[in-house]
């Protein structure tokens, strides 16, 4: 059976360029595996008082079923303020809970950072490692995958063009599922 690798886009802009990732790596979606591309728009704050009283909104139980289906998970995320945009972080809370049923543990992850600026959201994909080692998901170490200049890769259609960015992601999708493989999805 095909192992399942969730892809997480941090931002709900229709235009975004997270998204846009999200959709290309599909096209590197490697033999053996099945790319899934997880909706985050209407996943509400989360709000403990949810799992404390058996209130829990459909959505969340939608992402948390869709969440525990997969078997390693592609973060993409862009950078607010140096940090993990709300939208993504919010959807690693709601995964967490409630305590002790995470839909993260032990999941093999791999974290594409982005930004239309230089420094390829750098504090974000490392804010987000950092609750990744305490959500027990051990992530891709190298290569380390920051893409700058975002804004420059796709053509009107939305399609990475052919550039050395586009070749890079491709490798870094390759190197995933080699480690993948390799060390934990047996
Ligand atoms: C940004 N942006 C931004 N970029 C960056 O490289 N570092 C940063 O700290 C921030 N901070 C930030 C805060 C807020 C509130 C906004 C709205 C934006 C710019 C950001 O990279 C840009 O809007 C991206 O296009 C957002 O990602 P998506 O929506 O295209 O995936």
């Amino acid at each position: 059976m095909s192992k399942v690798i969730g892809i997480l886009a941090g931002s709900l802009r229709k235009e975004s360029f997270s998204k846009k990732i999200g959709k290309a790596l599909l096209d590197f979606t490697p033999e053996g595996f099945d790319f899934k591309l997880i909706d985050l728009n209407d996943i509400p704050l989360y709000n403990q008082d949810f799992d404390d009283h058996n209130e829990v909104p459909e959505a969340i139980t939608k992402f948390r079923t869709e969440m525990s289906a997969v078997d390693g998970v592609i973060f993409i995320t862009p950078e607010y303020n140096r940090s993990v945009p709300g939208v993504m972080k919010n959807a690693i809370d709601v995964g967490s809970r409630p305590y002790g049923k995470s839909v993260w543990d032990k999941k093999p992850a791999a974290i594409f950072s982005n930004s239309p600026g230089n420094l390829s959201a750098f504090g974000a994909n490392h804010h987000l490692r950092q609750s990744l080692v305490f959500l027990n998901m051990p992530t891709m170490q190298q290569p380390e995958v920051y893409i700058a200049h975002v804004n420059d890769l796709f053509d009107e259609e939305g399609q990475l063009k052919e550039s050395g960015t586009k070749d890079f992601i491709k490798t870094a999708v390759d190197s995933y599922i080699a480690w993948f493989e390799k060390n934990v999805g047996q």
